[in-house]
């Protein structure tokens, strides 16, 4: 059996609903027949209309088929329960401990992250809106494991700032870990709205918020290896250029870090952007070609891969998720504090960005061969060009800087790591589990 998750975007919004209530016009004490049947015929023309107006009047529709919708969503929060639930996960339980906002936390990486702070004795809260991008019953899942360490993930938006002061209020958070994000690159060019949404309006949402906590918190957040475009200069150092962006999703993480800047100026947030470079591994995204590779592979379905020009080879520089798990948390700990108070700058602060991958790009045939090796079937690849829709050709990641100030050093080869993978998507999806989308 599928789970039991809905898809929340199918909820209509409230501003939708409305009570209707039986005509009291109509009941029997009326004596005449003509006149009865006439009433009904007006009261039923009278109703006819207000449920026209009512479904006519934009306010009303929920519309949901249109993802744009989803900040009209409301969700529960609030009440003493809640509040003890809420401070209970945020409570730090180790010597030098502290306490962690993770955004995005029933993500991929965000479930990691969290598992990984509060197994070591850290104050950990998650926020997620559970939206609908990818297969929410994953995302479910994600929230039971957590749930089972002690983690509780508040169901909002982040670009939702009532909530986020509230949060603020009931917790002092020491620092905020910002991986929600409307990811993937091809999904764009359908949903450009979603990416403004919760890139572009919710991180700042999340930084206003910030700058007003007192004390204001230390933000490590997710930008992405995406920013470098159509750099052709490799390995992408920290330092070249990220002003050719080849997608909207490119585009959003790319202004994340420039607004990350403007905060870091005015109000002295400190700020670290970090540039993940094709994160992989179990838990991971069923929207990444590894995943809906594996899926298609074990369906007997043929896999597109994608070369360039001149057959030119596409690579990607895999990173497992447990070596990004290690660069967030080094990150986190280096982080020096905010300087300002009650939203006023007192002195400078620290801005910070790093490269987070593997250094080793690889061939995505390569990928197809190991995956068939561990899955011990044969895929059937459908050689493509590379559309022009977002993707790029190469990723390869300089990662000395973060070595030298994180101590960042990734241990896992892919084929190591996709080893993990295959075992854990076997597992998750046997046992009556349908494979996802
Ligand atoms: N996985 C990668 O390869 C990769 C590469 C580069 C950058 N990143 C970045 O890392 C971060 C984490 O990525 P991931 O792979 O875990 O993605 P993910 O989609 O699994 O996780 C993001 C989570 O954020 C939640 N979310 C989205 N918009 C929200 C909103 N407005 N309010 C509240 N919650 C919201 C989603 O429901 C989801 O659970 C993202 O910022 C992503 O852009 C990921
Ligand atoms: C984000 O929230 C603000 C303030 O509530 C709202 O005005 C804006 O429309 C929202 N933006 C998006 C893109 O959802
Ligand atoms: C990698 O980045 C560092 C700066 O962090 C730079 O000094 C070095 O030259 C870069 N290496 C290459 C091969 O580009």
């Amino acid at each position: 059996m599928s789970k039991q998750m809905s898809h929340l975007d199918n909820i209509p919004s409230t501003p939708g609903k409305f009570k209707m209530d039986k005509s009291p016009y109509i009941h029997n004490r009326l004596r005449w027949h003509s006149s009865l049947a006439k009433l009904t015929f007006w009261s039923f023309m009278f109703l006819g209309l207000i449920l026209i107006f009512f479904f006519r009047s934009p306010s009303s529709n929920p519309l949901p088929q249109d993802p744009s919708r989803r900040s009209l969503r409301t969700y529960n929060w609030g009440g003493p329960a809640w509040e003890k639930r809420v401070r209970s996960s945020a409570r730090i339980r180790s010597r030098n401990g502290i306490s962690v906002l993770v955004t995005g936390a029933a993500g991929f990486v965000g479930t990691h992250v969290s598992a990984a702070l509060k197994r070591r004795g850290d104050g950990v809260l998650g926020l997620d809106n559970f939206n609908d991008y990818y297969d929410p019953s994953l995302k479910r899942a994600r929230q039971a494991l957590l749930e089972r360490s002690g983690v509780f993930i508040v169901e909002g938006d982040i670009n939702d700032s009532a909530l986020l002061r509230k949060l603020f209020e009931v917790v002092a958070f020491t620092h905020v870990m910002h991986l929600a994000a409307q990811a993937g690159v091809r999904y764009a060019m359908e949903n450009p709205g979603s990416y403004v949404h919760s890139n572009i309006a919710g991180f700042v949402n999340l930084l206003e918020v910030c700058k007003s906590a007192n004390p204001q918190p230390a933000i490590v957040w997710a930008s992405s290896s995406s920013v470098y475009g159509l750099n052709t200069k490799v390995p992408f150092s920290e330092r070249d250029r990220t002003d050719q962006p080849a997608s909207l999703y490119a585009a959003t993480k790319k202004a994340g870090e420039e607004i990350a800047h403007t905060y870091n100026h005015i109000y002295g947030l400190s700020l670290t952007g970090l540039r993940f470079f094709t994160v992989y591994g179990p838990w991971g995204r069923p929207d990444m070609a590894y995943f809906f590779f594996t899926r298609d592979i074990l369906k007997g379905k043929s896999i597109s891969i994608f070369e360039a020009a001149n057959h030119g080879t596409v690579a990607r520089d895999f990173t497992y998720i447990d070596d990004i798990v290690k660069g967030c948390l080094a990150a986190l700990d280096t982080a020096e504090k905010s300087t300002g108070s009650g939203g006023k700058k007192k002195g400078p602060a620290q801005l910070r960005l790093f490269n987070l991958g593997n250094t080793s790009p690889v061939p995505v045939s390569d990928l197809v061969s190991i995956l068939e090796r561990l899955l011990k079937v044969n895929a059937k690849r459908n050689i493509m060009k590379l559309p022009r829709n977002g993707d790029v050709q190469f990723t390869h990641a300089n990662i000395s800087l973060a070595q030298r100030e994180l101590g960042y050093k990734p241990s896992t080869d892919l084929q190591t790591g996709l080893k993990k993978f295959v075992r854990w998507y076997l597992s998750y999806y046997s046992g009556g589990k349908k494979a996802a989308g």
